[in-house]
């Protein structure tokens, strides 16, 4: 159903869940917030960790508050965010708004929906956005501004996809959709870390479409937020958002993605990292 709420919806904060504790990479963190590790560049001037990918192309989507879900042990992030680099001043004195970061402690590691929900006393009863520092996209126009669009088109929650190898299914939320127009899809199932043979399952049953979450999400507050508050923890025995929204889409709230045919680089395990630090040395030269 297409409603024209154009002109009401505004997606206006952000949420960035960085207290997560990256045992993926082992001790270093003790002292070194993942989110901190730079990708190395040819070009000395573009060396940045791979939060500042994501927290500029927010600022760029048009987002005036962005909240991130801190674990306060994390002191060097905190120092970060509390006085980020001088590329980040520069983009906020470019609008013609304040730029606001704040963050929300979350007191222990639960899962990603657990983090989502920490923000709520910061969200009002509106649409927001999510951005999962680990996953960078190259874009021209922001992806997470295409997925407004598509959030005041259909009023309904964004979720951004990308086709990926099916070996690496497993890894992600993977999402069973049909196309409802050029690159947009509704979404009839979500599974997050599906196995294999689940997978193969699912394939055999239905003719949708396969992709995976790539770590940006427009979602509806106050209902999602209920929604985490009645999801119990799935994969990896956490509260997964990919949960939460699922049970919401079964009450009847739709859900759409929107498919970047572009470029998203995944730096959250090392080996991804490493792949990562490679593609933007190599596009350097
Ligand atoms: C998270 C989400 C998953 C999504 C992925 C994108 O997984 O739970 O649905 O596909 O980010 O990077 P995680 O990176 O925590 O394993």
């Amino acid at each position: 159903m297409l409603v024209d709420k154009k002109k009401e919806i505004k997606v206006e904060k952000a949420v960035l869940p960085v207290a997560g504790l990256a045992k993926r990479w082992g001790e270093i963190t003790q002292y070194i917030p993942k989110e901190l590790i730079p990708i190395v560049r040819r070009d000395t001037a573009n060396i940045k960790p791979a939060i500042q990918y994501v927290v500029e192309e927010v600022i760029d989507s048009g987002v005036k508050e962005l909240i991130f879900i801190m674990d306060f042990k994390k002191k060097a992030l905190v120092d970060w965010i509390n006085n980020p680099p001088q590329t980040i001043k520069d983009k906020i004195t470019t609008k013609p708004y304040p730029v606001v970061f704040k963050m929300v402690e979350q007191d222990r590691p639960r899962g990603l929906g657990h983090a989502i929900g920490c923000a709520r006393s910061e969200i009002g009863n509106e649409f927001f956005m999510v951005a999962l520092p680990d996953d960078i996209v190259i874009y021209g126009v922001p992806p997470a501004k295409r997925m407004v669009d598509v959030c005041k088109k259909y009023n309904a929650s964004v979720l951004l996809s990308h086709t990926v190898p099916k070996t690496e299914l497993p890894f992600y939320g993977v999402l069973f959709s049909t196309p409802v127009e050029k690159n947009v899809d509704e979404v009839h199932e979500m599974i997050e870390k599906p196995s294999a043979v689940l997978i193969e399952d699912m394939q055999k049953k239905r003719e949708h479409n396969m992709t995976t979450i790539s770590g940006r999400y427009i979602l509806k507050a106050p209902e999602i937020f209920k929604e985490i508050d009645n999801t119990k923890p799935g994969a990896r025995n956490e509260i997964q958002i990919t949960d939460a929204i699922f049970n919401l889409k079964k009450k009847g709230h739709k859900v759409y993605s929107l498919l970047d045919e572009g470029f998203r680089i995944d730096t959250g395990a090392p080996h991804r990292y490493l792949q990562a630090t490679h593609f933007f040395y190599s596009a350097d030269s």
